[in-house]
């Protein structure tokens, strides 16, 4: 499992985006193709640019980026490195958080940045419509209804094909969908960090997809319980890691980063990972606090 092989997303199945939307569940998170701290170019352009289009050949048809990876830079990347795009390529791009420098993170949730930052994706993008638009964060100086409603009306004037959320809580859906129809959810979760639970559950619920970032629960040490299931299924504590998110709901849409092909490869070939019952309910079981509380 661990060595490559031909499995693409394909065999992850499809999940159904707004209704119009088919992807492979496994698809990809552009944040990483950046340089060090998600800021600047890239140490290695050919290395990011060859990762996207190893992607494309691997069947993944969905790809997360944000106007604040680099900032600018991974859409940038994703549109020399795959423009013209392939039929059928959904493109996840995300506003309302701003990157000010290396690792650091500002709100701006305004509508008037949303529409700012919309104009600033298309034409990076080089697209007329987004395909998926997702606020990134909501922004506790802004409201989250008048943030929302800028995303509708965006949407209302053709410059966005489906709004969506991200890092929410399931209030902040709830309150959305009474204002725009809401197609995907992206919150950190992993079978290590499982505070978004049931967000997942409303999301299953209500055919709206969820794209867990750090599917590894972000880079901490992987667990006894996770090796003792990789090894078994000679496979990558990472692949696991995916596995389960595939297992775990069928509205689950993986976008696990990298900036190497290989990485790629690897993290792909999870699709072809069928957790049994057995393994799948073991690892459920691991209880780790919230992410939130751990030092
Ligand atoms: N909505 C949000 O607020 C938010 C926040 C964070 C991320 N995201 C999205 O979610 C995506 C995934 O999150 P993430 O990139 O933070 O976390 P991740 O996918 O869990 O992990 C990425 C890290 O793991 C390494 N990695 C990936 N595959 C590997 C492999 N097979 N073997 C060894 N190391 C591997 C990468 O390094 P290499 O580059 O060396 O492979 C990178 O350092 C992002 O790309 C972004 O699109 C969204």
């Amino acid at each position: 499992m661990s060595e490559t092989q031909t499995i693409t997303a394909a065999a992850s199945g499809t999940v159904t985006l707004g209704g119009d939307l088919t992807v492979n569940r496994l698809g990809y998170g552009a944040m990483r193709v950046t340089g060090p701290g998600i800021w600047g170019p890239p140490p290695n352009k050919a290395a990011s640019l060859a990762t996207l289009r190893r992607a494309i050949e691997l069947d993944v048809n969905l790809i997360d980026t944000a106007d604040s990876y680099g900032p600018a830079v991974s859409e940038e990347l994703i549109a020399e490195a795959l423009y013209p795009y392939p039929a059928g390529l959904v493109i996840a791009t995300k506003g309302g958080w701003e990157r000010p420098g290396p690792n650091q993170w500002t709100h701006n949730a305004s509508p008037k940045h949303l529409a700012q930052a919309l104009e600033g994706s298309l034409k990076r993008l080089r697209l007329d419509r987004i395909d998926i638009y997702q606020l990134h964060a909501p922004d506790n100086a802004v409201s989250f209804e008048a943030s929302v409603e800028a995303l509708a009306t965006l949407r209302e004037q053709g410059k966005i094909r489906h709004v969506a959320l991200s890092n929410v809580t399931r209030e902040h859906v709830e309150r959305a969908r009474r204002i725009v129809p809401i197609v995907s959810v992206q919150n950190r979760y992993s079978f290590a960090d499982r505070e978004s639970d049931f967000i997942v559950d409303y999301c299953a619920e209500n055919s709206i997809a969820f794209m867990p970032w750090a599917p590894l629960g972000q880079g901490r040490k992987a667990d006894v319980a996770i090796e003792k299931v990789a090894s078994e299924f000679k496979a990558t504590p990472l692949q696991v890691a995916l596995a389960w998110l595939l297992k775990r709901a069928k509205v689950i849409l993986p976008i696990p980063g990298t900036s190497s092909v290989a990485h790629l490869e690897e993290n792909v070939a999870a699709a072809g990972l069928e957790l049994p019952q057995a393994a799948y309910d073991e690892l459920s079981a691991v209880s780790h606090p919230p992410a939130s509380l751990r030092g």
